[in-house]
């Protein structure tokens, strides 16, 4: 597989467009390759550095500053529970240990099929509706407790499941 095919070039080029140096363009770049691999490896890192003339280190400096890079592979349900304060108050760190228990994973790390990760993340700006997690950076799930997780987790894994089919 390609890194990136014509139509994700000329989508690059476009972002470009829109700023007078090409470094701007680096954080939707560096978004459309975890949209696209799940995470930035290295040599993604060197790849982007490639096309948008920008030295490795300052990529990576980049990467790890943000926490919404993946810095390793994430399962293919990437669940990501807020802990920060609102959350934290309405049982945020008790819900990451539970889904951490159930699925029998820690921080950041993936189920052995490679069905889930999960991570700990800070404020996801849906404070009013704590405690919430976050599906594969798209869908968010709020005012959750143990019993509503349990049946979240479970209808995430039969829709992957039907999706593998
Ligand atoms: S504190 Fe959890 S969403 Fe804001």
């Amino acid at each position: 597989m390609e890194f990136f095919n014509e139509i994700e070039l000329k989508k690059i080029d476009e972002i470009k467009s829109h700023y007078p140096e090409s470094k701007a363009a680096l954080l939707p770049v560096l978004w459309m390759v975890q949209e696209k691999y799940g995470w930035i490896s290295e040599d993604s890192m060197k790849k982007v550095g490639d096309l948008l003339n920008i030295p490795y280190e300052h990529i990576l400096g980049v990467v790890t500053f943000y926490t919404m890079y993946n810095k390793k592979p994430v399962g293919k349900i990437h669940l990501q529970i807020c802990t920060n304060v609102s959350c934290m108050l309405r049982g945020g760190y008790e819900l990451f240990k539970y889904v951490s228990d159930k699925l029998g994973i820690k921080n950041k790390e993936v189920t052995a099929d490679g069905m889930f990760s999960v991570e700990e993340v800070e404020c996801l700006g849906s404070c009013a509706t704590a405690p919430m997690l976050q599906v594969n950076n798209q869908n968010f799930y709020e005012n959750l407790s143990q019993e509503k997780v349990d049946k979240l987790i479970d209808s995430l894994h039969s829709e992957q499941k039907v999706n593998n089919t």
